[in-house]
């Protein structure tokens, strides 16, 4: 990014940032470069590609100049020194542990993640020699007697799917790091973005997304991305990415998430003051048990997040007086807004879950999770306000 670029807005870098030069032709918009290989000009050209002495593209899982703009634009947005895009939020989160542990390893954990992210922790890496240990980071005397001499990651979610725990990034990072500077403090900022919240600027190591919701915006690709320091983003794509999980992006999908990028600024805007609507309506509904949204005064982590984000995010959780059964009477009687899992899209989708995304749980992880079987979640999306609340108040007639 130029130097000049660095001072400017959030919606001009999401535009422009990672930019190099005029494209083929003076194309406005990047080609997409739907190749899987490259043409060298000799076999001492690729070898010196292949041993890292010349820069140069070798084969599309090792790299693309469709994702490598996106990658420039992404490490531009988090303020990262590097970003490497996969195929999935679970394929960066999945290359990213893998990078940082080894057998003999310990990590410490939030207790509250996203199911399948809770699933690769708790079921997957303890398959392998690693260690879990699943705390609440937001207790930070509970992450300081967490922390052991082996410990190489803590991984939290802020604010955490699905109940919008927030957790102090400063503080979690400072204690792991003051423990030993080595422990990766990794943050999945899916939910908040880096239009208000930027986790590398706050202490943590690697920042690692599901660029299937706000990054995109669309609901119409499946990607993630890793951002960090250089040399470990090249561990995570070296290593991570090229032997452990091959979960690579394809140029398309990469085209799609630039451009998605290119409106990301104005989408969050909409998103966020939809939200804070939504969240200020759900809280005098007399059908509603609890909201959960960090921007609203009543969360219990309204003052961390206020110090730590510039918005407060889309996402809105809440427990319905008659517990499962009225949620699922809510939910089946939807009219504009949409019964599904994901978030971060245009439409605003609603979803269950116990029963859904966090159905990799046990019914004793749920509990101990703070994840009830009268959670719904809730994804506001970019629709007129009006008339999401109106789609709410005939669905709540039948709760
Ligand atoms: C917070 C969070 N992280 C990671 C993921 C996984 O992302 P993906 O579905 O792109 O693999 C999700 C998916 O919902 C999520 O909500």
């Amino acid at each position: 990014m130029s130097e000049n670029m660095q001072n400017m807005g959030f919606g001009t870098k999401a535009i422009h940032a990672g930019k190099e030069g005029k494209n083929p032709y003076g194309a406005l918009t990047a080609p997409i470069y739907q190749t899987s290989t490259f043409e060298f000009d000799s076999c001492a050209q690729g070898g010196n590609r292949f041993a890292g002495k010349e820069d140069g593209m070798i084969y599309t899982r090792l790299g693309n100049p469709s994702s490598a703009l996106l990658e420039r634009k992404l490490a531009a947005l988090e303020n990262a020194e590097a970003a490497v895009v996969m195929a999935s939020g679970m394929g960066a989160i999945s290359s990213v542990l893998w990078s940082a542990c080894k057998a003999g390893d310990h990590i410490v954990a939030d207790g509250t993640l996203y199911g399948c992210t809770h699933a690769l922790l708790a079921h997957g890496m303890t398959r392998y020699g690693v260690e879990v240990d699943f705390i609440d980071t937001s207790d930070l005397a509970a992450l300081q007697a967490a922390l052991k001499p082996n410990t190489s990651v803590v991984y939290l979610e802020t604010p955490a799917n699905p109940n919008l725990k927030i957790t102090d990034l400063a503080a979690v990072s400072k204690i792991a790091h003051e423990y030993n500077p080595a422990i990766k403090v990794i943050a999945d900022n899916t939910f908040a973005t880096p239009y208000s919240q930027r986790p590398l600027d706050l202490g943590c190591d690697v920042v690692v997304h599901s660029m299937t919701k706000y990054l995109n915006g669309h609901g119409d690709v499946i990607a993630g991305c890793a951002c960090g320091k250089a040399d470990f983003m090249g561990q995570v794509r070296m290593f991570g990415l090229k032997d452990m999980t091959g979960a690579v992006l394809g140029p398309f999908e990469a085209f799609l998430v630039t451009r998605g990028l290119k409106t990301m600024e104005i989408r969050m805007q909409r998103h966020c003051e939809n939200a804070m609507k939504v969240a200020a309506w759900l809280s005098k509904n007399p059908k509603v048990e609890k909201v959960y949204y960090p921007g609203l005064e009543t969360h219990p982590g309204h003052a961390i997040a206020k110090k730590q984000m510039t918005a407060y995010g889309a996402m809105v959780s809440f427990e319905i007086k008659g517990g499962k059964a009225a949620g699922v009477a809510l939910c089946d009687h939807l009219k504009l807004c949409t019964l599904a899992v994901s978030l971060g899209d245009a439409e605003t989708l609603l979803e269950h879950p116990a029963s859904m995304t966090h159905s990799p749980y046990s019914p004793e992880e749920l509990k101990e999770a703070g994840i009830s079987e009268g959670l719904i979640r809730m994804s506001v999306g970019l629709e007129n306000v009006e008339d999401i609340l109106a789609d709410l108040e005939q669905a709540f007639a039948f709760a």
